[in-house]
């Protein structure tokens, strides 16, 4: 049975990654961080299936000790401080967790175990201002965010690692992906849970900021499968994975409200208070390679994922009021 060592397996992709790991027959072992209330809501119905350690990416013994104590074939590196605006209030948090916390994982890997397989979590943030459209993996980074740039830097100490120490260690740079699990400050989430509670007349308007800005967004149950197929591979690469297909914040409110029977206009109030300083206006992938050499494709579409994020958001505000 393999060994797979989940780092963010609290996180939304954490707890879809583990879940698929263990329909593979895995091991899995989380690693989470101290906190002084439970974090586990993501993964509660599989706690029992896997083993909770913990670390934290700000601390390089604990990362060795967790290398060392379980021995897993595969790490998936997904802990990260992810949310882009507090990437401005928390630039060196975030360039701690985000940028350094990978290399302290590399070097753990490298010291204890050199033959782990390795991915990083690699993010379409590092195209910001893009250079091409659509992105692909050799477009130039131009990334807009303390956040974009730390990413930067964690797949490049990624790639450094691979050509320096031969490690298995791979990128993937993924596109935004979704679920009724995405955070709640993230755009998606915010519209799909905001929309439910005007619909269940618990609020009358839903405050966002840059309608314009476009995104390639898919469903994140099928980014973690290409997670792991990038580590099934004979030779370590880097790849895009996105569907190909963008849309704006301001399609996805509308196609969000109606679906709930309600017309966005009269209740969505553009708030200067979420804009951001250097916004990342548009994103979508070419998922060629992906397709071609992983056999990767995406089983959701737009209309798919935003229907299943508000019914979701329905029932979960529905039973909160029960
Ligand atoms: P998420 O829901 O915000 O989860 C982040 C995880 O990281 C949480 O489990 C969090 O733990 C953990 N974490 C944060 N700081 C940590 C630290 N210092 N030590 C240990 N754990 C720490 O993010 P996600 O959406 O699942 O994304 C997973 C990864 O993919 C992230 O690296 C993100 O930057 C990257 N990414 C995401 C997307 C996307 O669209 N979702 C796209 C491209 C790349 P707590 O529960 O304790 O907070
Ligand atoms: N969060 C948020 N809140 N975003 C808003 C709002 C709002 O009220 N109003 C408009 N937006 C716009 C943002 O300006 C941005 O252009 C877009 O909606 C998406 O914002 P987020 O959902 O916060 O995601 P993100 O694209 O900044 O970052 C996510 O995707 C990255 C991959 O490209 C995160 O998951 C990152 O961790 C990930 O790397």
């Amino acid at each position: 049975m393999p060994t797979a060592l989940i780092t963010g397996i609290t996180g939304q992709d954490g707890s879809y990654l583990a879940e698929f790991l263990l329909s593979q027959g895995y091991q899995v072992v989380g690693m989470v961080r101290r906190s002084s209330t439970v974090t586990f809501e993501r993964i509660q119905h599989i706690q029992d299936a896997v083993t909770i350690a913990q670390g934290d990416l700000h601390d390089q013994s604990s990362l060795v000790s967790l290398i060392e104590t379980y021995r897993p074939d595969e790490v998936y590196n997904l802990a990260a401080q992810s949310f882009v605006p507090t990437s401005w209030s928390q630039p060196v948090l975030t360039g701690e967790a985000t940028a350094l916390g990978v290399t302290r994982l590399l070097e753990a890997i490298r010291l204890v175990n050199p033959k782990t397989r390795f991915y990083q979590a690699s993010s379409s943030e590092m195209f910001g201002k893009v250079r091409e459209v659509p992105q692909r993996e050799t477009t130039p980074f131009y990334p807009r965010s303390p956040y974009g740039v730390a990413k930067v830097y964690g797949h490049m100490i990624t790639v450094n690692y691979r050509e320096s120490y031969d490690l298995f260690a791979v990128s993937g740079i993924l596109f935004n992906h979704e679920s009724p699990r995405r955070g709640l400050e993230f755009v998606t989430r915010k519209i799909t849970y905001g929309a439910a509670r005007i619909k269940l007349g618990l609020a009358t308007e839903l405050r966002l900021g840059n309608l314009e800005a476009r995104r390639d967004w898919g469903f994140a149950g099928d980014y973690v499968r290409g997670m792991w197929m990038m580590l099934q591979q004979d030779a370590p690469e880097d790849y895009v994975l996105g569907t190909g297909v963008t849309h704006s914040v301001r399609e996805f409110c509308e196609l969000a409200f109606a679906h709930l029977g309600l017309d966005y206009r009269q209740y969505v109030v553009q708030d200067p208070r979420f804009f951001r300083p250097a916004e990342v206006d548009l994103l979508v992938a070419d998922p060629s390679k992906a397709r071609q050499k992983l056999g990767w494709q995406p089983t959701i579409s737009f209309e798919e994922l935003v229907k299943m994020m508000v019914e979701a958001d329905l029932k979960r505000v529905s039973q909160e009021i029960a």
